[in-house]
């Protein structure tokens, strides 16, 4: 007996007579066989959640299940492809359709006519286990690329048989197994659930942003989680690109989730054009964009991030660093939303399901670095989730969950965007839990007094604030030199170490040598001036010797001019306080 369609409300329909039909299991809805996931069953009714506009079905057409979970396909050739939130490429559907999807239209993520010359890493006879490594994929045909991993399927256990080498397609079977099982070079698995690794490692080697507001104050580490949340125009998406630009990451996977269209048809016209920094290539040879707008049904906006974090785990598992991009989860959090009022679940704050504090954490916690299944080297999963809160209000639902479940806060600041400072981290709201466990790696790999330093800028600013808190009662002509020497080191500060342009070339990203020289520089003056003003040199004198000139100019030194830079404007400091001094 088919099963048949109910009821159809929006893009939520119900269908009778799905036998043996599973939780989020996938159904082809519909006579145009609509792709949907069962999001709830009472009965032998399921309600259907389908990824594609409804408009124009009825009750009484047929459904089908397709007999497994919404899954990823999984395999050589996914870097560099645009995908949508379910997974279809997007670029080879336009090729093939033109740029308006039709309805129903299914094409593989993986491209099924591109050859991979295989070269296997098993002999027959050999037992295996899921997540090993089956061989190496060289894309053949096309832009040269890098060979890529083959994994074992996660769950698979036998003795191999026989394997093959030589020129295959993703879906030609290259091994099989004693019983009679095949592998191919691909295999699907389901986006809901993680995959598993064979031991997680602690986190403590950090995620390097090229930021210096960030990896210095506020670390994360490879594995770890950082939330961005910030109003409207606060630079959430500058951040998240430049991220995926200088990060230290191998893979970079970015979901655009439900930004207004022009916005993803921006990110779609210039990510391919962008360079790669580290080698000059195209970055998207190492990037998955995984892309849906807000015009896009809310199913497949709310699947789009379980797709991106399972890319991302699957890299992890050939030993890579990953990079997972959000922008932004609002819009994912929206779609449950949407979802959960379709189905007229009981709401709980501010509509959105009571199970949304569960289901971010359960989301962040896919996050980690370990040894893969494999056993050979080690992966990570870092997730940067970018968080848009209505009128930047930081107390709302979705950015109170993310908070308890990630392990950072870089936090923007609309006053600070105002201001044009950017990025505008806001740096007396924002945390970190790693950076306690990553200041070893910073003493060792970045500089021995890193932490100190650190420390100590941080009390300027802390500093700076407590002063001006004072000099607006009292006018800060009632301050003392002494402190206004603060408030003018401070201001150096914020304005030559913290602010970082996205535009300026040389600054674009920041390396640690880059960092703590410029840290250097700005706590030396800092100090210097504040022991000269203790001698009696009038701060209107230091003010007026346009050291403060030539610190502001640090920024745009490159990485490997830093240093000497730094060093230069330390001298021209020393010197111009030592005569300042002689003439007292
Ligand atoms: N790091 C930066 N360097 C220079 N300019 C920046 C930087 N970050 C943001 N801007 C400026 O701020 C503008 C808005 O940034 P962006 O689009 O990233 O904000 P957003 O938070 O994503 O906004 P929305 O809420 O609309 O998504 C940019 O167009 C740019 O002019
Ligand atoms: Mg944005």
């Amino acid at each position: 007996m088919t099963a048949r369609v109910t009821r159809v409300a929006g893009p939520t329909t119900s269908v009778r007579g799905l036998f043996g039909v599973a939780l989020n299991d996938l159904v082809l809805v519909g006579e145009e066989r609509l792709l949907g996931e069962v999001v709830r069953i009472e009965g032998d009714l399921a309600t259907v959640q389908v990824y594609e506009d409804t408009s124009g079905m009825r009750p009484g057409e047929p459904a089908e299940t397709t007999g497994g979970p919404l899954a990823a396909e999984l395999g050589p050739g996914l870097l560099g492809l645009v995908l949508d939130g379910v997974q279809r490429p997007l670029e080879a559907l336009a090729a093939r359709q033109g740029d308006f999807l039709a309805r129903g239209a299914s094409l593989p993520a993986l491209n099924r006519t591109r050859t991979f010359r295989f070269d296997p890493a098993l002999v027959p006879g050999q037992r295996i286990r899921g997540g090993e490594v089956l061989g190496r994929a060289t894309p053949l045909g096309g832009p040269p690329g890098r060979p890529e991993t083959v994994l074992v399927p996660p769950g698979t256990a036998g003795r191999v048989e026989g394997v093959k080498s030589g020129d295959f397609r993703v879906d030609d079977p290259v091994a099989s197994l004693e019983g009679g099982r095949t592998l191919s070079m691909m295999h699907r698995w389901p986006v809901r659930r993680p995959r598993p690794v064979a031991r997680r490692l602690p986190p403590d080697v950090p995620f390097l942003t090229g930021q210096r507001v960030l990896d210095c104050f506020y670390p994360v580490a490879c594995g770890g989680t950082a939330i961005v949340p910030g109003g409207f125009g606060t630079g959430k998406t500058v951040l998240e690109q430049s991220l995926a630009k200088h990060a230290s990451a191998d893979v970079i996977i970015y979901v655009g989730c439900g930004e207004r269209g022009n916005e993803m048809a921006e990110v779609l016209d210039e990510f391919p054009r962008l360079a790669d920094p580290r080698s000059g290539r195209p970055l998207l040879e190492r990037t998955v964009l995984v892309v849906n707008t807000s015009n896009m049904p809310v199913a497949a906006r709310e699947a789009s991030i379980y797709f991106g974090v399972t890319l991302a785990e699957y890299f992890r598992d050939q030993s890579l660093q990953v990079a997972l991009m959000i922008d932004s989860t609002s819009r994912w959090a929206e779609a449950l939303r949407e979802i959960s009022s379709r189905l007229e679940e009981m709401p709980g704050e501010e509509g959105y399901p009571t199970s949304l504090a569960s289901r971010v954490a359960q989301f962040y916690e896919r996050a980690g670095r370990a040894v893969p299944l494999s056993g050979e080297g080690e992966g990570s999963v870092t997730v940067v989730g970018a968080v848009s809160p209505p009128g930047g209000d930081f107390s709302e639902p979705v950015t109170q969950s993310s908070l308890r479940a990630s392990g950072a806060l870089w936090a923007l600041s609309a006053d600070l965007a105002h201001r044009r400072h950017f990025p505008a981290v806001d740096w007396g709201l924002s945390f970190s839990l790693d950076a306690p466990r990553l200041e070893d790696w910073f003493r060792r790999e970045g500089a021995p007094d890193w932490v100190e330093l650190r420390d100590e800028a941080m009390r300027l600013l802390q500093r700076e604030r407590e002063l001006l808190e004072i000099a607006q009662l009292v006018g800060v002509e009632a301050l003392q030199d002494s402190e206004r020497v603060a408030i003018e080191s401070a201001r150096l500060l914020r304005e030559g170490f913290l602010r970082q342009s996205a535009l300026l070339a040389a600054d674009a990203s920041s390396p640690p040598a880059k960092t703590v020289a410029l840290l250097r520089a700005f706590l030396h003056f800092h100090r210097q001036a504040a022991d000269a003003v203790g001698r009696g040199v009038p701060l209107r004198a230091i003010l007026d010797s346009r050291l403060d000139e030539q610190l502001l100019r640090l920024p745009e030194a490159t990485a490997a001019e830093a240093p000497g830079a730094a060093a230069a404007v330390t001298r021209a400091v020393d010197e111009t306080l030592a005569s300042l001094e002689a003439v007292l």
